[in-house]
């Protein structure tokens, strides 16, 4: 496999380019390819099994395009499927998302810290095995966002039915004393803005896009993938083309063509 392939990234619908844009960032001569999975989203409310199938679908394609490794940009999506992705394609970096348990542990001055995620991730078996290895010490306290997906997906970030939504996520949080919040999905950084308004400074908001994009370099680096040349992204969708067409100006910061997925 050539340093200068591709990198494959997915995630349910939009939220994956808030880690593509870190994954730019990081790692600007890297040739992306990204699949937003928008006629199946959202996945927080879906099984494991219907999760697990179309990572296999999609997985399959960005391979078929030849991607040298996968980023699952998406927290329900490495909740159900990335065990399997690895044991079905050993030797290919698969990079997955979790939430920031462990920082936000080292981080609370007031020990209960709040995670605000998908039912899907808040269920995992990989969830519980995350606050059993990092939250010995800290009470974490749960919320799932059901709703809170699909405003992200229509493009309103800031709109009145997003801010009441979130609002009535965040209250009990508060309420329960947390000072650290996980944003435990990756469609939920390009609401920060709002939700930094919503709550007071003192507030420790976490992502983990950065943490995801400098784990992807350094298993490139290791498989001697790195890339030294060409850059650019590409798009497909399994929902209407258009849409996301729509949003990408907003939330990777530049107008591109977009594909129709066909798996
Ligand atoms: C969803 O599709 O419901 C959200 C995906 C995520 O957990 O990042």
């Amino acid at each position: 496999m050539s340093g200068d392939a591709p990198v494959g990234v997915f995630d349910s619908g939009v939220g994956g380019l808030s880690v593509l844009r870190e994954i730019r960032a990081r790692l600007p001569r890297e040739s992306l390819l990204y699949v937003a999975d928008s006629g199946h989203v959202p996945y927080g409310e879906k099984s494991p099994e219907y999760i697990r199938e179309r990572c296999r679908r999609i997985a399959d394609f960005l391979l078929g395009q030849g991607a040298k490794a996968l980023v699952l940009a998406c927290n329900t999506a490495t909740a159900a499927a990335v065990a399997e992705l690895r044991e079905c394609h050993p030797g290919l970096p698969v990079v997955g998302m979790e939430p920031a348990v462990k920082p936000a542990a080292a981080a609370t001055r007031t020990g209960t810290v709040g995670v605000l995620a998908t039912t899907g991730t808040l269920k995992s078996a990989r969830f519980a095995a995350l606050l059993d290895r990092f939250a010995g010490d800290v009470r974490v306290v749960t919320q799932p966002c059901p709703g809170l997906v699909e405003r992200i997906e229509a493009g309103e970030l800031d709109g009145p039915q997003t801010r009441e939504l979130l609002e009535g996520f965040v209250a009990p949080l508060l309420l329960e004393g947390c000072d650290t919040l996980i944003l435990g999905c990756t469609h939920y950084p390009f609401i920060k803005p709002l939700l930094r308004r919503l709550v007071p400074e003192s507030i420790s908001l976490i992502d983990t896009g950065a943490a995801v994009a400098r784990q992807l370099e350094r298993l490139l680096q290791a498989g001697g993938l790195l890339a030294g040349g060409s850059v650019g992204a590409r798009f497909w969708s399994s929902g209407e083309p258009a849409e996301l067409e729509r949003v990408l100006p907003l939330l990777w910061g530049e107008v591109a063509a977009v594909e129709s997925l066909p798996v």
